[in-house]
């Protein structure tokens, strides 16, 4: 069977894929081939951002940045990475997502972008649409995407592994080679087929692992894909163990369901409890409902384990009249009525929620991973910019940067495909036809997202996370021996990566003994 060819492979869809995509598609030569898992091509983490992104602020410069980056990162931010954010960042939100793709950010009277402030920036400079920011951005990004005609984007095609001639090639004299990239086995949902995609660079932009946790404000692929994939293959990975848990998430019926953004704090609105008490003065008398996300999200945990309730609430109806609070908020105002919580008139629960993942696919300046020809963009990356902690509304800002640096080096550095097409196997499925039991993968998942969610959560210890780490094993060999047996599917595939992911956080978080950030010892 012939393979499928293309000059770059992406996989997924967000900011830092659809970038990368459309900066390389400028070369009308090029054929780029984006594939995601989901069906429409909106649905990614870049969708579900509410604040915004960071661009500049009258009173800033890229130093003021860089500081604000690196506080929050708790000193373990990457400097060279801080700083090429905060000297190429601003420039590209303009060029790129207000002036070529029309993004509708908000404006003030006389029509400059209005900027607001967030926790822990110095100063006024970060530009929204609304509060549903990302969906503005990644709407224009799909529209920019469809009409390219150098770009195939294919939707309900799950990537299953990387292809690495040191592991797949029939060549077996590639293994002297260093490890390197030429594509990936992709699953198409619709027809149960796997194909090999060979392609001359391979870029990863997958997000995040959120789901991997009980309470995430992600959407239900952020399961680790591209993590563990890169893992399979040889990456290096980094900074594992930081995952930022956002501290206001919707609360329903035992479920967090969506975001709420910290601009609602921003705007006025505290946390209180379940008598309408606000309580982060206990817990940061000096930046109180302001602290760092990751302080504000332990207090809430603090503060639900001191009163045995399962959610905290959001006051914002006291601070801030019902017309603003539709007007600023009017996505949030909508979804909250939807499950019979008005915010003009009641608390709004909340609990903290998986946000973000710091840690990932370790990568340089240009996106380039430890695997020659693979890059990593976006979260599933680490290029080191958040450190121990994410200053909030720099993630999408990250996507975007290092699209632009990631197709800046493969339109460069092109090349030959990295093998001979003919040493590449196709997929071989051992002809398997029972079908993987919904209900095993429904609890197989829940399996891990309640290890991880009370094991490897926000507060961590020695004996949680030997614990975290014995069950997580074991249900791996469970669901290797179910994955081999079993007719491919997109949950199974996100299932074995998700125990993947899983194992790398747990272990990261066990090595490493030193809270900092959002990675919290209590022994
Ligand atoms: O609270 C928020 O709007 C989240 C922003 C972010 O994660 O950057």
């Amino acid at each position: 069977m012939a393979h499928i060819q293309t000059d770059v492979l992406i996989i997924g869809c967000g900011i830092s894929g659809a970038t990368a995509a459309l900066h390389l598609a400028k070369n009308p030569d090029l054929r780029i081939t984006i594939v995601t898992a989901e069906e429409d091509p909106h649905e990614s983490n870049t969708y579900y951002a509410q604040g915004g992104i960071i661009y500049r602020g009258d009173d800033d410069s890229p130093e003021l940045l860089s500081e604000d980056i690196e506080r929050a990162g708790a000193g373990l931010s990457n400097p060279r990475a801080v700083r090429i954010l905060a000297e190429e960042g601003p420039r590209l939100v303009r060029e790129f997502l207000v002036e070529e793709l029309g993004v509708p950010f908000d404006r003030m009277p006389g029509n400059g972008l209005e900027r607001i402030k967030e926790a822990a920036h110095s100063t006024e400079r970060i530009v929204h649409v609304g509060d549903y920011t990302g969906r503005a951005i990644q709407e224009k990004l799909v529209e920019a995407l469809h009409a390219c005609p150098n770009i195939e984007l294919l939707t309900r095609h799950t990537a299953v592994d990387l292809l690495t001639p040191a592991h797949h090639s029939r060549n077996r004299l590639t293994i002297y080679d260093p490890l390197s990239c030429v594509g990936a086995y992709v699953f198409d949902q619709a027809t149960g087929k796997v194909d090999a995609y060979l392609a001359k660079k391979t870029i990863l932009a997958t997000g995040g692992l959120g789901r991997i946790f009980l309470y995430s404000t992600n959407p239900p692929t952020a399961r680790g894909d591209g993590l563990a994939m890169a893992y399979n293959a040889g990456a290096r990975i980094i900074n594992a163990e930081y995952v930022q848990f956002h501290p206001t998430a919707f609360y329903y019926r035992d479920q967090a369901r969506f975001l709420i953004t910290e601009a609602i704090r921003g705007a006025g609105g505290r946390l209180v409890d379940e008598r309408g008490k606000p309580f982060m003065h206990k817990y940061d008398p000096e930046w109180k409902d302001l602290a760092p996300r990751d302080v504000v999200a332990r207090s809430i945990h603090q503060e639900m384990l001191a009163t045995g309730s399962k959610c905290v609430y959001l006051d914002l109806k006291s601070y801030l009249p019902a017309d603003e609070i539709k007007t600023h908020f009017p996505a949030i105002y909508q979804r909250c009525l939807e499950f019979g919580v008005d915010i003009t008139k009641d608390l709004i629960p909340v609990v903290p929620a998986a946000h973000y993942h710091c840690g990932g696919v370790w990568v340089d300046e240009y996106g380039r991973t430890t695997i020659r020809n693979l890059y990593a963009v976006g979260e599933v990356s680490c290029t080191g910019v958040h450190g121990a902690n994410r200053l909030g509304s720099a993630s999408l800002l990250e996507g975007l940067v290092w699209g632009v640096r990631a197709a800046y080096d493969i339109a460069h550095n092109l090349g030959e495909l990295g093998c001979d097409p003919d040493d590449i196997p196709p997929w071989y499925n051992g002809n398997l036809t029972e079908v993987a039991d919904p209900a095993l993968i429904r609890q197989d998942m829940a399996t891990i997202q309640h290890i991880m969610w009370n094991y490897v959560g926000l507060v961590r210890s020695t004996r949680r996370l030997d614990r975290a780490i014995s069950d997580l094993r074991n249900l791996q060999v469970d669901i290797t021996r179910f994955y081999s047996t079993t007719k491919l599917s997109d949950d199974l595939i996100g299932l074995r990566n998700a125990v993947q992911a899983a194992l790398i956080v747990a272990q990261a978080a066990w090595e490493n003994k030193v809270s900092r950030g959002c990675h919290y010892r209590e022994d």
